[in-house]
């Protein structure tokens, strides 16, 4: 069992769902990614932050699947932005991940008060001139945020990957990244911190395709366009949760997932400190 890919506008495929893996430690990431790599995930998401890139390149070490058919995606945390702190950066990353090289590397968080996102950016560029990352994209961003980055380098992100989830559709973001070319990638992807999973329209929906709730919310992600990266460290819901290609949500069936309040639950990309 495999996800379908897209084609990013570096001419890069990406599976249409990936692996989360925050907040597991470097244990529980070496199993998780192990077991989701045998059941069939190419997409592995990490971050510095997260503390567990070690455990990510074990699990990724230990599986059956060549290491060149694995989409491997981590980020640059806040206090390394920066020309230089980015390229020493990334080298940890690399170092920990016990990877050749990076296929997606994103900027986690842009802190604009920091006001070195560019710097951070060009970094990145270089890296990917190197031949260490394939793909350069960014995480929180927002449209004059990607905008100066194309600007003043030239260069723009293929994915951008942001908070997304029936309480919070960010319909003007994802026309914008559509608009540019740039793949929106779904953080959060079953809304961890609320009851969506458990909310009658979801479950009725649910019943009718013979799915379970999580799946509904995962094919709503994937018939919206976005790519999810949902986190499970268990094998059955890992299964389920790629198993998302053998049904279609109607066109009122997709609203009705998607019909209630909208909130942001993680934090404000212009204002979020993440160090
Ligand atoms: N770029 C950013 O700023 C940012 C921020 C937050 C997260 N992320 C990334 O996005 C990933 C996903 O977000 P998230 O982990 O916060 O939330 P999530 O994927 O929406 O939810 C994960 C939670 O749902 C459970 N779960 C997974 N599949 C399920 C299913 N089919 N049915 C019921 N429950 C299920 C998991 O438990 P089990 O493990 O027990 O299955 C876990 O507790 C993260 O792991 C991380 O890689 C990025």
């Amino acid at each position: 069992m495999q996800a379908p890919t897209t084609t990013m506008t570096d001419g890069r495929d990406l599976p249409l769902i990936g692996l989360g893996t925050y907040p597991m430690d470097d244990a529980e990431a070496a199993e998780a990614v192990r077991c989701a790599l045998d059941i069939g995930y190419r997409l592995v998401d990490t971050a510095a932050s997260y503390g567990n890139e070690a455990g990510v390149g074990q699990g990724i070490a230990m599986s059956d699947v060549p290491r060149d058919e694995v989409v491997v995606t981590t980020k640059l945390r806040g206090e390394h932005q920066g020309y230089e702190a980015t390229l020493r950066a990334f080298g940890e990353s690399r170092q920990r991940l016990g990877v050749e090289y990076v296929d997606l590397y994103l900027i986690h968080w842009p802190l604009p008060r920091l006001d070195l996102y560019v710097d951070s950016w060009k970094a990145m560029i270089k890296l990917r001139d190197d031949g260490l990352v394939n793909s350069l994209g960014v995480s929180n961003f927002m449209p004059e945020q990607i905008t100066r980055l194309v600007d003043e380098t030239g260069v723009g992100p293929v994915v951008n990957q942001i908070e997304l989830h029936p309480h919070f559709v960010q319909e003007d973001m994802r026309a914008f990244d559509a608009e540019h070319g740039i793949v929106t990638e779904g953080w959060q992807p079953l809304a961890r911190k609320t009851d969506l999973l458990s909310q009658p329209e979801i479950t009725e929906i649910a019943e009718r395709h013979s799915v379970t709730p999580g799946q509904v919310v995962l094919r709503w992600h994937v018939q919206s366009g976005v790519v999810p990266i949902p986190k499970s460290g268990n094998p059955q819901r890992q299964r389920e949760n790629l198993d998302v290609f053998g049904f279609v949500l109607s066109e009122a069936e997709m609203a009705r997932v998607a019909d209630r309040a909208q909130v942001r639950g993680g934090g404000e990309p212009d204002t979020h400190e993440e160090f």
